[in-house]
């Protein structure tokens, strides 16, 4: 089945704070999204969407056509919107009508290996309606009210999701059709129409650039001196 992959990279990246929208800061002479669109192209995708801020679609396809060379046709580039969701929605609008599986994966997520889009593939192309990668917290976790631990928490339970985030095309339409509520990720807003949404093995290195040290460490990753 035909594979999209819609890449939202239209945050402001207020915590990140470096001086540009988040997918456009760079990492080493490229940006964060050239190095999340590197990711992308080596998965196995058939049409690949870009969600940029509406002054970045230029900056988006200089990137576009440096990573993607001769098949740059297969990726486009929208604005997005005020919000993540509103964002991925906008990339939604932009899907082929042949695609059968819709992921949707943070640029911020910018070296997330190859092998985890793979695992969130091979789980719709099982038969899943949803599938998300998930690293296990390490840290323990507690319930705090005012200043109070207040309560104990399994970690053995806990997952931290990350992105790509893979769906059944007809399960996802459905759920952003019909969705007038803001979710944190796309899985919660799948997972609220009633669909079941399984587990695939993550990554560490999939971890999000949020803050500044998460930026040190990315470009750390990518440094020549990293062997
Ligand atoms: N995103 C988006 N459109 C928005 C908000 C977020 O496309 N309106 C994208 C970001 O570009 C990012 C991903 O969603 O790749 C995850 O969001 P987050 O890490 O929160 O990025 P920002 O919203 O840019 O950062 P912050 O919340 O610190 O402002
Ligand atoms: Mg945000």
């Amino acid at each position: 089945p035909r594979v999209a992959v819609i890449v939202v990279a239209a945050g402001s990246g207020t915590r990140l704070s470096a001086g540009a929208p988040k997918a456009f800061v760079g990492l080493d002479e490229h940006t964060i999204l050239w190095h999340a669109l590197r990711g992308v192209v080596r998965a196995p995708s058939a049409q690949v969407i870009v969600v940029a801020p509406a002054d970045r679609v230029g900056d988006a396809l200089t990137d576009v056509r440096e990573v993607a060379g001769d098949r740059a046709d297969l990726i486009s580039v929208v604005e997005g919107g005020a919000t993540r969701q509103a964002s991925v929605n906008a990339g939604r609008m932009a899907v082929w009508p042949d695609v059968e599986i819709v992921l949707v994966h943070d640029a911020a997520r910018a070296l997330t290996p190859p092998d985890v889009f793979a695992r969130v593939i091979e789980a719709i192309e099982g038969g899943a309606a949803a599938a998300i990668p998930t690293v296990p917290v390490v840290d323990t976790i507690k319930r705090v009210e005012g200043g109070q631990i207040i309560g104990v928490i399994d970690r053995s339970e806990l997952a931290a999701a990350q992105t790509p985030q893979g769906f059944a095309r007809l399960v996802f339409d459905a759920a952003y059709e019909s969705s007038d509520v803001e979710f944190t990720d796309d899985a919660a807003l799948i997972a609220e129409s009633g669909h079941e949404v399984v587990s695939v093995e993550g990554d560490t290195l999939a971890f999000k650039i949020t803050t500044p040290p998460d930026l040190d460490r990315a470009r750390h990753l990518v440094s020549p001196l990293h062997a």
